[in-house]
This record gives C-alpha cells, sequence and structure tokens, in this order.
C-alpha cells in the first residue's frame, strides 16, 4: 500500500472520546477506577463498541470477553488473518484517562483516518479491547490478552475469583454480551501482526523531546501475595517485648523489597502498593497484614534475583518478632523482545509522518507483552507529561496524542499491506 500524505486524525473525536471515558468511574480526586468487567468497565465498553459498529466495524467479543472489531471493508481478504491493534479500558484504582483508552480510541481514530483517505489494504485490520489488564480486580493482569495468546487456558481464566469470591464466568455474565463467542484463544496464524499504542508512562521522551517512543522489550513481572500473622492485643498493656506485631514485621519486608531492587540493579524495581492492616484499632497492636508486592525485571534472571531475595526476606523480617507468614505467587510473566518487522513499521511510519522515533524498552507490561507469544508485535509510546500515569494527573500533550494515532495510521496501512 502506498502511504497516503492525507491520513488526518479527526482530533476533536479523538479528544471527546477520550473525555467521554475518562467520566465513566470518576472519583472527585479526577482519577477513574474500572475494575474488570465491572459496571463501569462495561459501560466503557459499550460506549466504544457503539462507536465502533457507527465506523462500519464487524464487532464481536470472544468467550473471555475480549472485544475484537474487524475492518472487513477496503481489504482484499476479510477473512484472514489480521494485523491488530488494541489495549485496554480497564483502569487500576483512581487512574489515569489515558492508560488503556488511547489504545482502544486512538485505533478506532487511525481507522477512521485511513476510512476517510480510502485506503485499501490486503489484509484486515482488527481493533482488540482485552479485558483485565490492569489486575485490579482478579488475581492476575494483561488476562484477555493471556487468553488470545494461549498463554493461559480458557477455563483457567473463566475459573478466577476476585476478592469477594465472585467467579469471573459469573461476572461475565454480566458484562452484556450477546451471541455466539469467538474462541477466547486465537487460532495459530490468524493474527499477523499486533501494534498496540500507549502512553509511555515515564519521562524518557519527554526528556529527549522526541513524540515517538517504538518498544524494543516489556519488562516482566512478578506479583506476590503475602499475609504476616502476629498477634493482635491491646496497645496500651502489651510491653514492647511481649508483642508479635504483624505491621512491623511488613514494614520491615517493605524496606527489604526496595534493598533487593537496589542489589539487583539492571532495572529491576520492586513495590509493595497494597498493604491492608488488620483489625484496624488505634489502640490495637496489629494482628495481621495482607501485602501485595510486584517486582519488575527486564531479564529473567534479574526478576528471579529480586524474587528470591524478597522471599529469604520475608523469614528475616517475620521470624525476630514471632511473626508467621504465609505467600502465593499471583502472576509471573516473563520478560518479552518485540518484533524488528512491526517496530520496523513503525519507524517508517514516524518518518512518513516527519516524525522524530526512538527505540526504548517498557518498564510497564502491556498486553502487547502477550501478543508477542503469538505473533510479531510491538507498541508506540507517546510522551506523558512529567513522566505520571497510575494516577490521576496522567497526562499527554493533545498535539503528542494526535501523533501517536497518525503513526499508529501508517504502521497499520505499511502492516496491512
Ligand atoms: C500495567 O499497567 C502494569 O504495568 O502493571
Ligand atoms: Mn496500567
Ligand atoms: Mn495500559
Amino acid at each position: 500500500m502506498r502511504l497516503s500524505p492525507s491520513l488526518s486524525i479527526d482530533r476533536a473525536q479523538l479528544l471527546a472520546d477520550l473525555d467521554r471515558l475518562s467520566l465513566i468511574g470518576r472519583a472527585p480526586d479526577g482519577g477513574m477506577t474500572r475494575r474488570a468487567l465491572s459496571r463501569e468497565d462495561a459501560e466503557a465498553r459499550s460506549y466504544v463498541m457503539e462507536r465502533m459498529r457507527a465506523a462500519g466495524l464487524d464487532v464481536r467479543h470472544d468467550e473471555v470477553g475480549n472485544v475484537r472489531a474487524r475492518r472487513r471493508g477496503r481489504c482484499k481478504a476479510p477473512d484472514g488473518p489480521c494485523v491488530m491493534t488494541g489495549s485496554h479500558l480497564d483502569s487500576v484504582p483512581s487512574g489515569g484517562k489515558l492508560d488503556g483508552p488511547l489504545g482502544v480510541v486512538g485505533a478506532l481514530a487511525a481507522i477512521e483516518a485511513l476510512d476517510r483517505a480510502g485506503v485499501h489494504t490486503d489484509k484486515p485490520i482488527e481493533i482488540a479491547i482485552f479485558v483485565g489488564e490492569e489486575g485490579s480486580r482478579f488475581p492476575r493482569g494483561t488476562i484477555g490478552s493471556a487468553a488470545m495468546s494461549g498463554h493461559v487456558a480458557v477455563e483457567a481464566i473463566l475459573a478466577l475469583q476476585d476478592p469477594d469470591g465472585i467467579v469471573y464466568r459469573d461476572a461475565l455474565a454480566t458484562y452484556g454480551d450477546r451471541g455466539v463467542p469467538l474462541p477466547g484463544c486465537a487460532e495459530k496464524g490468524s493474527i499477523d501482526s499486533f501494534v498496540e499504542l500507549h502512553v509511555e508512562q515515564g519521562g524518557v521522551l519527554e526528556a529527549s523531546g522526541v513524540p515517538i517512543g517504538v518498544v524494543t522489550a516489556i519488562a516482566g513481572l512478578v506479583q506476590r501475595r503475602v499475609a504476616f500473622l502476629g498477634d493482635a492485643n491491646h496497645a496500651g498493656a502489651t510491653p514492647m517485648n511481649l508483642r508479635h506485631d504483624a505491621l512491623l514485621a511488613a514494614a520491615d519486608w517493605c524496606l527489604s523489597v526496595e534493598r533487593a531492587a537496589q542489589v539487583v540493579g539492571g532495572g529491576a524495581v520492586g513495590t509493595v502498593g497494597k498493604l491492608e492492616v488488620s483489625p484496624g484499632g488505634k489502640n490495637i497492636i496489629p494482628g495481621r497484614v495482607d501485602a501485595i508486592c510486584d517486582l519488575r525485571a527486564p531479564q529473567p534472571l534479574l526478576l528471579s534475583a529480586i524474587d528470591e531475595l524478597v522471599l529469604a526476606a520475608l523469614r528475616a523480617s517475620a521470624a525476630p518478632r514471632g511473626v508467621e507468614f504465609e505467600q502465593v505467587l499471583l502472576q509471573r510473566v516473563e520478560p518479552g523482545p518485540m518484533d524488528e518487522r512491526p517496530m520496523r513499521a513503525v519507524e517508517a511510519a514516524a518518518a512518513a509522518c516527519g516524525l522524530l522515533a526512538q527505540r526504548m524498552p517498557s518498564g510497564a507490561i502491556h498486553d502487547a507483552l502477550h501478543l508477542a507469544e503469538a505473533c510479531p508485535s510491538t507498541m508506540i509510546f507517546v510522551p506523558s507529561i512529567g513522566g505520571k500515569s497510575h494516577c490521576p494527573t496522567e497526562a499527554t500533550d493533545p498535539q503528542h496524542l494526535m501523533q501517536g494515532c497518525e503513526v499508529l495510521a501508517h504502521t497499520l496501512a505499511i502492516l496491512a499491506g
């Protein structure tokens, strides 16, 4: 296909779509919370599905709740292997408006630009809305892409349970899907290539003044749930040397997570972002703490190294205080390289748009990591203002949003031939 210089993004529509989605699940602090398969997630999804239908896409869903919307018109082989793009609409608690939605409505903006320019392709282009990327409800994230790539069996996903004991299969029944679903695991060879548009969520592009990042690899992740089991007791009557304070053990361990990342180095990072203290009374020694740690590294060996240090630190933090602990692995995802073919397509697309692009790894997890197991994949990053994400102040200059969509449109045209 020839690159058309007239591929222009409808800026007003793109910004209106992002604004509309940002109202769904919005809290007074300006952040939005859309947990996987929740009412808010369903509302956001049905808004986008309506927009997709209006854009003439063939909108289907699969067995785990992913949406797959195909551009069948202006295409030589509408039933053949597709060039896929897309991202997610679920969010972290009180997250920003761009993490996920940009890659979904940005994809729609790109396809509408191709339509306006009358671009014909050999392969069909498909937008996926992946379900449950953030892992803020069920025990794991990247649910939809893990199913689509075959990384996790559909049955195992349907059996997941949220903290209230609600089973994924039952939550899915209230998601609003009608009709026969597509298989949750995509048929081998049915996806030609994948490219996901996303905000960078860090400060590299902003610092270098380059508007487009081409993602070369995605860091791996280990998440573990840990319970520290001490003794709840009276905060006034119990001498300091007779306590089994679960929170002090947990606090010591949190510091060990930081130290483990420093010792391992090489881009390894560790976070304890969730801590629940029970019974949670101001005059009660904490009897139990439930925590989740999130460890990341760009190479499998580094990921194992930080994980081992953090596990060893559990005993070292708990035992001296007479506190017991339990831990369970929630998720381990290996780091994954992206593929040269789509990376070169993004670079050619950026050049066609007259934009600088730089190659860079992603520290955040994305659905592209699993899609890379099924087909050649990459991502397009646009700069994040102040490098902020997973918080209400996440933002990107509208000009950069537009440029990301424009580069995506050209990339899809190149990959779809
Ligand atoms: C998802 O955004 C993650 O990196 O946790
Ligand atoms: Mn995220
Ligand atoms: Mn995301």
